[in-house]
């Protein structure tokens, strides 16, 4: 066998064992729709490429200990659909157009090669792609905010008064971009905490980073049009642009965050970014880069999203300061969210927009996504006025500040192993813990996820580098108490498979 048919035998086989995957035993399908379903995962997965040869028929019944009628009923399948071709007397081989799912490396999904009969080309990208869905809070979820800490019966009475005092108009949509109290406040914070230049009316009020990236991309951007992703990238951004039609162009990340692509890149559109904190691998762009970028982005007349999602939580020193403070061009839009001081199900982040453009984007928002929920905003607005957000902020930095130390602390034992290093930890929720590129870092967090430890792989972050291996620990939920037992089992998996 040679080393790429026992990769993918190695995959199908686990794809099949899995209890609840879809491909699983317990999924209920004949044992031919089993093995199309996780041959399909590995096309899509990108464990074979466009061009690339399958074994034949023969060969793959007896890897995967199969009946030859069931592997010629899977890849007939698969034939039917489009994902493979078949060349009379030379084999097996995956379609050139294999339908897109590592963004920016593939072409865009075919309609015909539809498996999901009635979505469209888009809407099979969409699905396809690795989904955040199953992100079930635990411990050590990247990302996750202890919500459970919030100060439900303040925010409940704050509510209740202006429930209370509702005007009529306080129901109704907003056609100003949000209820004027709370864009006054979230300019007032951004001003003081994160040096953005700005005036209340550039603020709008959005239901999160995804709107507010959407909105963007509407806006900005034609559909096919190409968008300048980090990678690794989050995977948020890389659905919305997707949404949108747009074409992810993948820029990798190094320690000062975003490398400049070189001249011969496609030019861009829009330039997404994580600045202060890159998602997922933590790294602070350098300033020489903050500037580079800007001037590319002037080169280009492109427009930088600037998603400014964790930067409450600096915890040694004080918060760097935003990209959008360097931008003397009007080039800048920048993203924050609620998600993370506040809880996830709140449902609010606000979208600054370069002064050009307030009108347009308040009238796109108005009539793409009828913005309301005034009553809500305005006990934000109370919330962030009576300093019950700076409480809040204070209170959840220095708790994360105790289970980020915690974590660190538990995890030293694994920084004397070869190739092994922490990067992303002086801020917000969770750190990188890299592995050297020989190690399977999907298999490692398999392994960990069984035991009810959730973390999440680094590769599954690459759009389309090869070599990144690690894994994203979340601390913000994690209870101290199980923070140091989780971490070592995350040490002693990582020895093990160091060997
Ligand atoms: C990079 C990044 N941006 C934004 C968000 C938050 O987005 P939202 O406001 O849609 O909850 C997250 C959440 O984890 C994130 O990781």
């Amino acid at each position: 066998m040679t080393q790429a048919a026992a990769l993918l035998a190695e995959y199908v086989l686990t794809e099949l064992s899995r209890p609840d995957g879809p491909a699983g035993p317990g999924s209920g399908l004949p044992l031919n729709r089993r093995l199309y379903e996780a041959l399909r995962r590995a096309l899509l997965d990108g464990r074979l490429g466009p061009g690339d040869r399958l074994p034949s028929s023969r060969e793959l019944a007896q890897d995967l200990r199969l009946s030859r009628n069931t592997v010629v009923a899977a890849l007939e399948q698969l034939g039917a659909e489009g994902y493979l071709v078949s060349r009379v007397g030379s084999g097996t081989y995956v379609h050139d157009q294999l339908p897109r799912v590592r963004a920016g490396t593939r072409p865009p999904p075919r309609a015909d090669a539809a498996h999901l009969p009635g979505l469209s080309a888009r809407g099979q990208g969409l699905v396809q792609h690795h989904s955040a869905r199953d992100l079930e809070i635990q411990p050590f979820t990247p990302g996750a905010a202890d919500f459970s800490a919030f100060p439900v019966a303040l925010w409940q009475r704050l509510q209740n008064r202006h429930w209370r005092a509702a005007r009529p108009e306080m129901l109704d949509y907003t056609t100003s971009g949000g209820y004027g109290p709370l864009r006054r406040a979230v300019a007032d914070h951004l001003r003081v905490s994160r040096h953005v230049r700005l005036e209340p009316e550039q603020v709008l009020i959005t239901t999160g980073t995804q709107q507010s990236l959407e909105l963007c991309a509407r806006l900005l951007a034609d559909v096919g049009d190409t968008v300048w992703m980090e990678d690794p990238g989050y995977w948020g951004a890389i659905k919305a642009f997707t949404a949108c039609g747009l074409r992810l162009h993948p820029v990798p990340v190094d320690d000062e965050g975003w490398a400049p692509p070189p001249a011969s890149a496609p030019a861009p559109r829009l330039i997404y970014v994580t600045p202060s904190h890159q998602y997922p691998t933590g790294a602070v762009m350098s300033l020489a880069r903050r500037h580079a970028l800007l001037a590319r982005a002037a080169e280009a007349n492109a427009w930088v999203l600037e998603d400014d999602y964790d930067s409450e939580f600096r915890f040694d020193s004080a918060p760097i300061a935003s990209l959008a403070g360097l931008d003397d061009d009007g080039r800048v839009c920048y993203l924050g969210t609620f998600s993370k001081v506040l809880y996830p199900g709140v449902k609010l982040g606000y979208l600054v927009v370069p002064r050009a453009w307030i009108e347009a984007f308040r009238q796109a928002h108005y009539d793409l996504h009828r913005p309301g929920q005034l009553p809500l905003q305005a006990a934000l607005a109370e919330f962030i006025e009576m300093g019950h957000f700076a409480t809040a902020l204070r209170r959840t930095r220095q708790t994360y500040a105790e289970r980020r130390a915690r974590l660190l602390q538990a995890l030293a034992p694994v920084l004397s192993l070869p190739g092994v290093q922490i990067t992303g930890a002086a801020q917000g929720l969770h750190l990188c813990l890299r592995l050297p590129p020989a190690l399977d870092d999907r298999a490692i967090a398999a392994t960990l996820a069984a035991e009810g430890i959730s973390v999440r792989p680094l590769s599954a972050y690459a759009l389309a580098r090869q070599d990144l291996r690690g894994l994203l620990i979340g601390y913000g939920y994690a209870q101290p108490a199980l923070i140091a037992p989780c971490a070592q089992r995350i040490v002693a998996v990582v020895q093990q498979a160091l060997g």
